[in-house]
């Protein structure tokens, strides 16, 4: 695995590369690596003959001084469990310093209307116009054929498949499943920030996630559609249970669209079709997307509700409880 800084040696090396013949997948991440991240970078060495790791913890995308200045930078520890994955390590980790991304404050932004602004957009203002610029220009510097992104950060992807449609970036796109902890919670690189007791309140997310999946799964089972209201209910019964936590939001959206379920398609549709974004029949797909709060930890999950591989996964990865909700 080589380390690179510079933009201008990592693409003289991938020119050599593909003089070569070879393919490439780019892995972005902001560093502080867990399982989901190395999870990603052994799919990643399956989809191409070369992977790029790249670590940077893009300023742009944190909206608090104190989330970005808090945010954990291990990159001895990142590189040697890249160096542990053994047939899997990528042939490069790239690591910017940050005068290297931006050498000047950057006039030119991507931004991405509409699915920006609700959700995480709501909660965090700017962090995905930070996010769509790093990712284009990494995109940019790397040229990959396929990029890999863990699907725990379901918005951020939607908004990524928007901007490299809009703007016709050559890059395949390949999303993963979240990696969990053994009680379910999501690995995050935020949660090295959770002690003892807030790790153990931070499990109430997977738990509330599990109960609006078996809110779906009671409607199913009844032939009715899940019904968006009472999957929301479900969910925030279990989270609002809880000691020390601080729900930001529980919403249930169109995967596609991150709009309310029954709002009207229209646009996203690229028509104007008045039909409702998610068809409510039993096989109805229903975006379930939480954040909250432990401590000053910020969190987020999600499940999406008639995919089913994801509510199997999350249902294997977590406890039943003894609340009615499950
Ligand atoms: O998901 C992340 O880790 C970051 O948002 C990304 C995609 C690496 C951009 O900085």
């Amino acid at each position: 695995m080589r380390r690179v800084t510079t933009i201008a040696a990592l693409r003289q090396d991938l020119a050599a590369e593909r003089r070569h013949g070879h393919t490439v997948a780019l892995v972005p991440t902001l560093g502080a690596l867990h399982d989901g991240h190395l999870a990603n970078v052994r799919i990643a060495a399956g989809l191409a003959d070369v992977v790029v790791v790249s670590i940077f913890v893009n300023p742009t995308q944190f909206d608090r001084p104190d989330d970005l200045a808090a945010y954990p930078r291990t990159l001895a520890a990142d590189e040697a469990a890249l160096r542990a994955l053994g047939e899997h390590t990528p042939a490069y980790v790239f690591v910017p310093e940050e005068r290297e991304m931006y050498p000047r404050p950057p006039r030119t932004t991507v931004h991405v209307s509409g699915i920006t602004e609700v959700l995480e957009g709501a909660s965090r203002a700017g962090h995905f116009d930070g996010v769509a610029t790093v990712v284009t220009k990494l995109f940019n510097i790397v040229q990959p054929d396929v990029a890999v992104f863990g699907r725990k950060d379901f918005q951020q992807n939607v908004v990524i498949r928007r901007f490299v449609e809009d703007l016709d970036q050559p890059v395949r796109l390949v999303f993963t499943p979240t990696v969990r902890e053994d009680d379910g919670l999501a690995r995050s690189s935020r949660n090295q920030r959770l002690d003892a007791d807030g790790r153990a309140t931070a499990a109430a997310i997977p738990r509330a996630l599990r109960a609006a999946v078996s809110a779906a799964r009671r409607a199913r089972a009844e032939g009715r559609a899940p019904d968006p209201v009472r999957v929301r209910e479900a969910a925030l019964a279990t989270l609002t249970g809880g000691p020390d936590l601080d729900v930001d939001y529980v919403e249930v959206v169109d995967p596609d669209t991150l709009a309310p379920p029954d709002a009207p398609r229209g646009e996203e549709a690229g028509g104007t079709s008045t039909e409702p974004t998610s068809a409510p029949g039993p096989s109805r797909r229903l975006l379930v997307a939480v954040a909250a709060f432990v401590g000053d930890v910020r969190l987020i999950d999600n499940v999406e509700i008639g995919d089913p591989d994801d509510e199997e996964r999350l249902l294997a990865a977590t406890e039943p409880t003894a609340t009615p909700h499950d």
